[in-house]
């Protein structure tokens, strides 16, 4: 059933991605801002000037409200072409871990969150340009990535979909990830705006982050920043929750006053799928486009239009910011001319793939070094566990998952490395037979998972008991085992002490098995560290009670600014393992730290210098922590910087950093560095900072500040109109479409 509705849609496809292209051809003669060179703003002007109002409508609103409104739309949202003006379709598809909505002949690169553990702006880049070349071949002309929301709780169902627990790491994995896409001529769409961190009340009025204007803007609104200003990132998608009682995509502070008037962005908001909860007050407030239908977005604004509730200027200025983008982006001049039955996976792709999974993956433990493995003490591995087989749990689910054309399993990938140590597979499902496969082994490698996907929340953060209990029984019968966790956050260790080696593969993608046998017999090394930090238990978290998580009608951010490690060094909490950890098979010292005077503008230099003393080359991610004066009420340390090294063995290379006063800076209605004396720690991970220096400010220094009023701090919901259709957990079943988890793409030949 699921063969036959994918047929029809593709077919759908190609008609209307023709459909969206003929007339721009045909009427060009009619149409001089096709081809025009004039700027951008004079083509807008131009072409606005013969749109109809009914022509303004369609480009507001998705297309499923149209003639296909049965069927859901082919891509995961479209607008409706304009033949007789030869505007072409936006094709909206997701997303964040590349082209999906259950395309094929895509590459399923590792998840999101294996990104940000690169910590390496380049690769995300790559991996960007990956998403992007994917999305224009499909015929898409705007990428529904990158998710840039902050994991406030590992319990998320999304937290695989993002780059983790701090903004600036967010923020600089963001926006490689927007120019490697945009740089494909596809525009990148953020999201999701703003404080948006759980599944459990999606999408209703009980989903209603409760959060301070200072927490917004210190932690969750800076990705959103860098994506405009460093980024220029084509466009935003606001969220599903409210905040603090606002629904986000009628939310004037969040769209109108924060992103247009305090960011400067000039591109155009979509609603996440079905969340626009009104016409006029939507509109008002910044939203320029409803997303998939136009259940609000064509009559709702034609009769607010009629009744004067939303005036022409907003209407113009609306399809203006969604023209300018189209123009930026080239879309009259050279249309995307894929379809979304054309094979757009390559091997370059592939490649992007398997790098991004081995440099991301992170090594947690490695007990006498027993990791990379030897050739002279391996003589036969034991490969235990479903996830190591056609169980591979490659990437997450929902509208970020991503069908891949072939999995390499982990037990296929040690099997092609291994150079004549034997190999067994055992699925694990029996502990003890896995025990007695272990014991007769040099090696064994468990491989465990949990499993996460948007629309639904983990209940905890424990692997499932019976995976407990087969590392237990393996590790019992070999003290030589190595976990391999494939998790989207973090998870408990209950058996850590009883292991020798544990690995952090996260979902790593359709290369899954070749990175993996490449970091385990050390052809690179695994110079990931976590995004996230990992805590011994749940009950180490910040939204520790059941009003802060999942939250009862309303979700209390009463941790403030203190996420994720900000709350561990805070409360002098000791995680299992501490955020920007992981270690590398060689060693890295730091030594002959520099500090420039602050300058009269408050910019202080930094610089280190850091070895590799140990015998074989490798990677390290050098960490900048600053602790503001304590007049500011900051956590103890934030990280403001970091750079990824490759190191040769007994090499050297010195790492500079520029500190700005907005790195130094709090939100208090303006961005204020406080007098005083500033700490600088420089190290490896959140919890390992062997260089510390200090520099003080004289005179409070201020860069930017609030253009209006402060946001709402009431919970209570403004009455919503209902008849439009709602989100039902999982969007595109409810547009119409199936979505196809990655791990039922197809796997090759199984163990
Ligand atoms: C998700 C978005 C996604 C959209 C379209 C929504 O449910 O929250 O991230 O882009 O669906 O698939």
């Amino acid at each position: 059933m699921r063969g036959k509705l994918l047929v029809g849609i593709a077919g759908l496809a190609a008609l209307l991605a023709a459909a969206a292209l003929v007339p721009a051809a045909a009427n060009a003669a009619g149409c001089p801002w096709v081809t025009s060179k004039a700027p951008i703003a004079a083509r807008v002007k131009q072409l606005l000037a013969q749109m109809s109002q009914s022509d303004k409508l369609d480009l507001l609103s998705g297309l499923t409200s149209g003639p296909v409104a049965e069927m859901g739309p082919v891509y995961a949202g479209q607008t409706t072409p304009i033949p007789s003006l030869c505007v072409p379709a936006l094709n909206l598809e997701d997303g964040p871990a590349g082209s999906g909505d259950s395309m094929t002949g895509v590459t399923q690169l590792p998840a999101p969150v294996a990104l940000a553990a690169t910590w390496d702006p380049k690769l995300a880049a790559q991996y960007g340009a990956v998403v992007g070349a994917e999305q224009r071949g499909k015929g898409a002309n705007v990428d529904l990535g990158p998710t840039v929301n902050i994991v406030r709780d590992p319990r998320w169902g999304r937290a695989f979909e993002t780059y983790g627990e701090d903004p600036l790491l967010q923020g600089a994995i963001g926006d490689g990830y927007i120019d490697g896409v945009q740089g494909q001529g596809v525009m990148a769409q953020v999201k999701h705006l703003a404080a948006y961190a759980e599944e459990t009340a999606r999408d209703s009025p009980a989903s209603n982050s409760i959060v301070s204007e200072r927490a917004l803007q210190e932690i969750y609104l800076p990705p959103f920043q860098d994506a405009i200003q460093q980024a220029h990132v084509a466009s935003a998608m606001c969220s599903y929750n409210e905040v603090n009682g606002v629904p986000a995509c009628q939310d004037g502070y969040l769209l109108a006053q924060v992103l247009d008037s305090e960011f400067g962005f000039t591109g155009f908001v979509t609603s996440d799928w079905f969340a626009t909860k009104s016409a006029a007050p939507s509109a008002d407030a910044g939203l320029d486009m409803q997303m998939p239908d136009g259940c609000y977005y064509t009559t709702g604004l034609q009769e607010g239009l009629q009744d004067g509730a939303v005036s022409q200027a907003t209407l113009n200025g609306m399809v203006s910011r969604i023209l300018t983008e189209m123009f930026r982006f080239h879309v009259f001049s050279h249309p995307v001319t894929g379809a979304p039955g054309d094979v757009v996976t390559t091997p370059a792709h592939a490649a992007t793939a398997v790098k991004v999974a081995e440099d991301s993956t992170v090594l947690l433990k490695n007990a006498g070094s027993l990791l990379p493995l030897k050739p002279a003490t391996t003589h036969s591995i034991a490969v235990i566990g479903a996830d190591a087989g056609s169980g591979a749990y490659t990437g997450g689910g929902g509208s970020a998952s991503v069908v891949a054309p072939s999995v390499v399993t982990p037990y296929q990938g040690i099997v092609a490395r291994a150079h004549g140590a034997s190999v067994v597979y055992n699925d694990g499902s029996d502990p003890s037979s896995a025990a007695s496969a272990a014991k007769s082994a040099s090696v064994a490698i468990v491989f465990v998972d949990l499993q996460e996907s948007e629309g639904e929340d983990l209940p905890s953060i424990d692997l499932p008991a019976q995976e407990n209990t087969l590392i237990e029984d393996v590790a019992a019968a070999n003290p030589h085992t190595i976990v391999v966790l494939n998790t989207g956050s973090a998870v408990t260790m209950p058996w850590l002490s009883s292991v020798a080696g544990v690995l952090e593969a996260w979902y790593p993608g359709q290369g899954d098995g070749t990175a993996i046998a490449a970091v385990l017999f050390g052809d690179v090394d695994p110079g990931g560290k976590l995004p996230v930090t990992f805590p011994v238990s749940l009950s180490q978290e910040p939204a520790g009670s059941p009003t802060d998580w999942p939250g009862v009608g309303e979700q209390k951010f009463n941790e403030g600014i203190f996420v994720g490690y900000r709350y561990f060094d805070e409360n002098k909490e000791t995680p299992l393992f501490p955020f920007g950890f992981g270690l590398s098979y060689t060693s890295f010292r730091f030594s002959k730290a520099h500090l420039s005077r602050p300058t009269k503008k408050g910019r202080v230099t930094v610089s280190v210098l850091v070895r590799n003393v140990g015998r074989r080359a490798g990677s390290d991610v050098v960490q900048l922590y600053v602790g503001d004066p304590a007049a500011a009420g900051e956590p103890p340390r934030q990280l403001e910087a970091f750079k990824r090294v490759t190191v040769r063995a007994r090499h050297k290379t010195r790492v500079t950093f520029t500190l700005t006063p907005r790195q130094l800076s709090f939100w208090n209605g303006v961005w204020t560095a406080a007098k005083g004396t500033y700490q600088v720690y420089v190290g490896d991970s959140s919890r390992s900072l062997p260089i510390h220096l200090h520099f003080a400010l004289r005179r409070r220094l201020t860069t930017g500040r609030r253009v209006g009023p402060a946001p709402a701090t009431g919970s209570d919901s403004p009455a919503l109109d209902a008849e439009c259709l709602e989100d039902t957990g999982a969007p595109l079943v409810a547009a119409g479409l199936t979505v196809v988890g990655s791990a039922e793409g197809v796997i090759n030949s199984l163990p």
